[in-house]
């Protein structure tokens, strides 16, 4: 869409429902595309209400107004007076976006794949600001650089090498975690859950999450605290009562419901495993097609009591409709009293390519003396911070596995 040169249905009539409707289904008899794309789910346009102003009316002077485009209510939209089917554009703005997703759900849908331009859209960027972003970027559902006509490149590569490095490490990160995304997609697929969600819907008896806006978890267990301001080289994140493991090194965290400073060089986005998870990720390749073959690395960051759970959705990545068709697999996780079990609840050829290389294990209390993988002997690294580590295993996804330590 561009302002000015769009028009923006009234998703609040069911008329229109069966408009849309119609016109996806013209248009899919020609290309039959998988997906819909649906871009700025809201009435935008370049002029503040409408050519003739709005009425003077105490919708549009409401008392009490959002503290950003000068507080005016139909700023780069329509007058707040304007005249929807079901009521007054005052009160079914914010449902613009739900109400045009729910005329497409007849076809499909994937409302959980969002996430704002990198880098940012208007006017000019700058480095710091852009690694920044595309560290954050990497976890946003839907991750992409994004620019507007005339500006500057921003694409990775025309930045310096730390800065292009940084933030080349940064998609590789989230390659590597694409496992975990895509059973998370799969969840919010088949039982509505969110893909990315705020610390209150985790945590809903702790108040101290509700106004949290600067982190955020995939799923129930990995949380993001990115940098959010320029030239600094540390961020303050809060962390709900429990046990927390820095997830590149292990390294434990137990809080009481507190607020902490973490180190966040340029080249670094701080990502925290809760306890009591197993997220499966793979060795990053350049692209998704490449890295989809990888070897899994499955990674358990153990609660108090030892123990942790976690899956793995995985299909061909490219089927339609695999779940519904049974052309997948699904393969549960669990950490008990010293012992992984790997359990393959629905067996699909796809799993049966891929192997699980390493599995590490946050919060060993205690050196093991040995560790057995399907009851034979293997070797593996302890560190001091209580990080079991288990490598070389090579086996094969599609079939049941323990790996045991004592
Ligand atoms: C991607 O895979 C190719 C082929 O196996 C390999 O040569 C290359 O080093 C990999 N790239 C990364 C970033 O791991
Ligand atoms: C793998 O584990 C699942 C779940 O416990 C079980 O139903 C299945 O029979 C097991 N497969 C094999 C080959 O033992
Ligand atoms: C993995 O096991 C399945 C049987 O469950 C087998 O068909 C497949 O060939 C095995 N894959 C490898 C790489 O050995």
């Amino acid at each position: 869409v561009w302002p000015g040169l769009t028009a923006f249905p009234d998703f609040s009539d069911d008329v229109t429902h069966e408009w849309w409707y119609d016109n996806l289904k013209r248009f899919h008899d020609k290309v039959p595309f998988d997906g819909l794309w649906i871009d700025m789910n809201e009435p935008s346009s370049f002029v503040d209400g409408s050519t003739v102003g709005c009425p003077d009316t105490e919708l549009e002077n409401p008392p009490y107004t959002p503290g950003i485009l000068g507080g005016l209510l139909r700023a780069k939209t329509l007058c707040a007076s304007a005249v929807q089917k079901t009521s007054s554009h005052y009160n079914m703005h914010s449902l613009y976006g739900l109400l045009e997703a729910k005329a497409s759900a007849r076809n499909l849908l994937s409302v959980p794949l969002v996430g704002a331009d990198i880098c940012g859209f208007s006017e000019q960027t700058e480095e710091e600001l852009c690694v920044r972003w595309t560290q954050l970027g990497a976890f946003y559902p839907f991750t992409r650089n994004h620019n507007s006509i005339d500006q500057k490149p921003q694409d990775p590569p025309v930045f310096s090498p730390s800065g292009r490095s940084a933030m080349k490490q940064s998609l590789l990160l989230r390659s590597s975690l694409f496992p975990l995304l895509y059973t998370l997609f799969h969840r919010a697929h088949t039982h509505g859950h969110t893909v990315a969600r705020p610390l209150l819907f985790e945590f809903p008896k702790d108040v101290r999450t509700y106004g949290i806006d600067r982190q955020f978890l995939w799923g129930k267990s990995l949380m993001v605290t990115p940098v959010l301001d320029p030239g600094v080289d540390y961020v303050v994140g809060y962390f709900p009562q429990g046990l927390w493991y820095d997830y590149y090194t292990g390294d434990s965290i137990r809080s009481k419901g507190e607020e902490l400073r973490l180190k966040a060089p340029l080249e670094h986005i701080n990502l925290h495993l809760r306890e009591g998870a197993v997220i499966p990720t793979q060795r990053p390749n350049t692209t998704l097609f490449v890295s989809s073959g990888q070897p899994l690395h499955l990674v358990s960051s153990l609660s108090e009591d030892g123990s942790a759970g976690g899956e793995l959705f995985w299909d061909d990545g490219e089927s339609i409709d695999t779940f519904e068709t049974d052309q997948y697999a699904h393969v549960v996780f669990t950490v008990v009293k010293n012992t992984m079990t790997s359990e393959v609840l629905h067996d699909h050829v796809e799993a049966s390519y891929i192997t699980v290389e390493t599995a590490s294990f946050y919060g060993v209390k205690v050196e093991p003396t040995r560790v057995t993988v399907n009851s034979h002997d293997a070797a593996f690294t302890y560190r001091a911070n209580q990080v079991l580590t288990v490598t070389d295993l090579g086996l094969n996804l599609s079939q049941n596995f323990t790996i045991s330590w004592i």
